[in-house]
């Protein structure tokens, strides 16, 4: 590698947090980041890294895009027939961070995901582009394919097939709706000294605890 890695870094100090700044329900403050970083036009503010375990316990990660926040609970669309679908068939442990680098700042979301009602999964798909819905159709997401024509051409001919009439939404695409049980918010400092708060649930008196982590 021709470019020195080591000496890539940057000083982090566009904000600060303190415990008073901390409500004791963590989601209005997380709402109110997600709109910081939506109103700051960071890139893909919605954008978060999905994190799962595979039944032989190898942890991956993609990203997808957020699509509601409702009831305390984070919501995600995808192919439930995916790798990460078929992950959380076997372990609904999920993981979800959310990285806005302009602001400095990082959220990571640990939680139980489950599938969204029917209802709920197709009101969302007849709100997306009719290609969008089309592709939804023919993708077998995460399985191998032989070139890009082969998917090009299902395309195609499922875009004709529904012409002028509302696109179903296919049963293996839908939903995930992720209860947190853990949420630690990151805000970069100087000198490394990052301040970082984690509220973890507890089910037992049914609220969240706060404390503070070393950076
Ligand atoms: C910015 C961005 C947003 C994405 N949004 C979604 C999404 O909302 N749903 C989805 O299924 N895939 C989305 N993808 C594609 C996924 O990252 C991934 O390739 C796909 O879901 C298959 O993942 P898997 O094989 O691990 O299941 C997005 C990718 C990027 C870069």
């Amino acid at each position: 590698m021709k470019i020195n890695l080591a000496n890539i870094r940057q000083e982090y100090a566009k904000g600060g947090l303190k415990v008073s700044d901390m409500p004791d329900n963590p989601l209005p403050l997380f709402e109110k980041w997600l709109n910081e970083a939506i109103e700051a036009q960071t890139a893909e503010p919605t954008a978060v890294l999905v994190g799962t375990v595979s039944p032989e316990g190898t942890p991956s990660t993609r990203t997808v895009l957020l699509k509601a926040l409702r009831e305390g609970k984070f919501v995600f669309y995808t192919n439930y027939e995916s790798r990460k679908g078929t992950h959380l068939a076997n372990n609904p442990h999920i993981s979800l961070s959310f990285v806005w680098h302009e602001l400095e700042r990082q959220v990571h979301v640990e939680g139980i995901a489950s599938k969204v009602s029917a209802q709920e999964s197709d009101a969302y798909f007849q709100t997306r582009p009719y290609k969008s819905r089309i592709g939804a159709r023919i993708s077998p997401q995460s399985r191998p394919i032989a070139n890009r024509m082969e998917i090009m051409r299902k395309f195609v001919a499922e875009a004709a097939r529904w012409l002028g009439k509302e696109v179903e939404r296919p049963s293996n695409w839908g939903g995930y709706e992720v209860e947190p049980l853990r949420i630690e918010f990151w805000q970069g400092r100087p000198s490394r000294l990052h301040d970082r708060f984690l509220y973890t649930f507890s089910a037992q008196d049914n609220s969240w605890k706060l404390e503070r982590l070393a950076p």
